[in-house]
């Protein structure tokens, strides 16, 4: 997809359709725009017997007879004064899926400067892309529908333009990669081939990469990780990436949960616990390796990223994890597993030591961690947990800015008594009660406590049953452009 900008006025461009973003309350002003098009009683005409007042959610297509432009798809984005960056989101993913399937080339005229504009450039321009992304790599026969190839952005300052269109791309090709990881099934995308992705965004990108073997996670000790692993004949694949500028000045550490599947082990996931959705369990490293690709492209300045993946399944053999086996952490910590389905904390102690051990400003983990986080908090919300103000701010920011819901839950020391085992130090899940409050306090028990630290929880995000917003049904991408935006923010803060 391509994205320029032209700053003619509407009747001199040379498409066929418009998409036009109006405010509620639809003023002289914006009517004028469109005069050179259609006549503006036609148009007020035509808005009062469709009941067009530029509310969110509204839509009207007017055709029109003569002239170059022959379609005009209106969207609302409601008032002015309570407008959203995700508002012009939504918007822009309405008049998208009008023209889905049909149209090669459009034409956008929003109201660029009820914002920044390259912001708002940026939020259309990922709208559209993101809305129209397609997955056809599993079809026999893939049918692909006429897709959107030319998109143009009228009346938008040549500055801001040029900032929005060097962004676009690389943040929906992270999304996308993300997306294509979690839809990719667990026969096709094994932690091996999770690894050699890994691999192929080192060469195309130039980035750091280091993959530990089961051997070498052995060497590290990291006996929580290789007991979920143990149970599948596929092998484990530690994964490290990093990317570095030039001057470092910062290091954050990215760690996704990448369970490629999970089965729950010898417990189980019976009844309604939806086994044959687990391909997503990898969601986490999804977005990290989604972001990894968008940073690598960005190249932020003075911030070194690290994106960590303990890798590996949760399945049944005869090797597999008991429920009820002790096992060791690489920071010494006894665990009892009380149930096997608890695997991602398992896998995440690992990851949170040894993340630890590179000294870093701060670590996030994004994981889909918990049923009970997707009961509290639904699809369109994922759960935080941090103990620092500060890096909860930053986060809740980038991901409002990013228009991915989040929500920043309760770390309840005293519900640590929930994981205590009477004969190892800790037991990997407590009460079904707050399920996802004791899987938080879990994982704070691999972290050291002098590094900021947050807890994300994706479970119910991740995924969406139907066409949502930008999301078309299936994987979300979601955590990519909330942590592009987090590692932007503070690349600019540093400089
Ligand atoms: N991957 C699941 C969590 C999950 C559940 C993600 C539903 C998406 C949708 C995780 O490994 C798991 O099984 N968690 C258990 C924990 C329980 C045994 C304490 C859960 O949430 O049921
Ligand atoms: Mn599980
Ligand atoms: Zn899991």
């Amino acid at each position: 997809m391509q994205f320029s900008a032209v700053s003619k006025e509407i009747n001199e461009w040379s498409g066929t359709v418009l998409i036009a973003g109006v405010l509620e309350e639809t003023n002289e002003i914006q009517l004028n725009s469109f005069k050179t098009l259609i006549k503006e009683s036609l148009l007020i005409q035509r808005f009062n017997q469709e009941k067009f007042e530029g509310k969110k959610n509204q839509k009207l297509s007017i055709e029109i007879l003569e002239g170059q432009i022959k379609r005009i798809i209106f969207v609302g984005l409601g008032k002015a004064e309570n407008l959203l960056l995700n508002d012009l989101r939504k918007a822009a993913s309405i008049g998208t899926r009008q023209v889905l399937g049909h149209e090669k080339k459009l034409g956008i005229f929003f109201p660029w400067d009820a914002f920044d504009q390259s912001l708002a450039a940026i939020a259309v321009g990922e709208a559209i892309k993101l809305t129209s992304i397609q997955d056809l790599r599993f079809k026999s026969e893939p049918k692909e529908k006429t897709s959107i190839e030319e998109v143009e952005f009228i009346g938008l300052g040549q500055k801001a333009a040029k900032l929005a269109i060097a962004e676009i791309n690389p943040i929906c090709e992270g999304v996308k990669f993300a997306r294509e990881l979690v839809s990719a099934p667990p026969n096709f995308l094994t932690p091996s081939k999770l690894a050699t992705e890994a691999e192929k965004l080192a060469t195309d990108y130039a980035l750091d990469l280091k993959i530990l073997d089961k051997k070498d996670c052995e060497d590290e000790g990291m006996g929580a990780y290789l007991a979920v692993a143990k149970g599948s004949d596929l092998e484990p694949k530690f994964i490290h990436l990093k990317y570095s500028p030039k001057i470092v000045k910062n290091k954050i550490v990215l760690i996704g949960k990448g369970l490629t599947f999970d089965s729950g082990g010898y417990n189980l996931k019976v009844g309604a616990s939806q086994i044959e959705k687990m391909k997503y369990d990898m969601g986490g490293s999804a977005a990290v390796l989604g972001a990894a690709r968008t940073i690598a492209e960005l190249k932020p300045n003075n911030i070194e990223v690290n994106f960590i993946v303990a890798a590996c399944e949760n399945m049944i053999n005869g090797s597999a994890l008991h429920p009820g086996d002790i096992v060791k952490a690489s920071n010494g910590k006894t665990i009892e597993v009380n149930n096997t389905d608890a695997e991602g904390r398992l896998t995440l102690a690992d990851a949170l030591v040894y993340a630890c051990k590179l000294e870093p400003n701060a670590i996030v983990d994004l994981a889909t961690l918990t049923g009970a986080c997707v009961i509290a908090l639904g699809d369109e919300i994922a759960g935080l947990w941090t103990d620092n103000d500060q890096l909860s701010e930053q986060l809740t920011q980038a991901a409002s800015e990013a228009g991915e819901g989040i929500w920043r839950m309760p770390m309840q020391d005293s519900y640590k008594s929930g994981i205590k085992s009477s004969i190892a130090d800790l037991q990997n899940t407590g009460p079904r009660a707050g399920g996802s409050i004791t899987a938080a306090l879990f994982l704070k028990e691999f972290v050291n406590s002098s590094i900021p630290w947050a807890h994300i929880d994706i479970a119910g995000t991740c995924w969406t049953e139907k066409d949502r917003d930008i999301t078309p049904k299936g994987a979300t991408g979601y955590g990519v452009r909330m942590l592009v935006n987090w590692i932007k923010e503070l690349s600019f803060k540093s400089n």
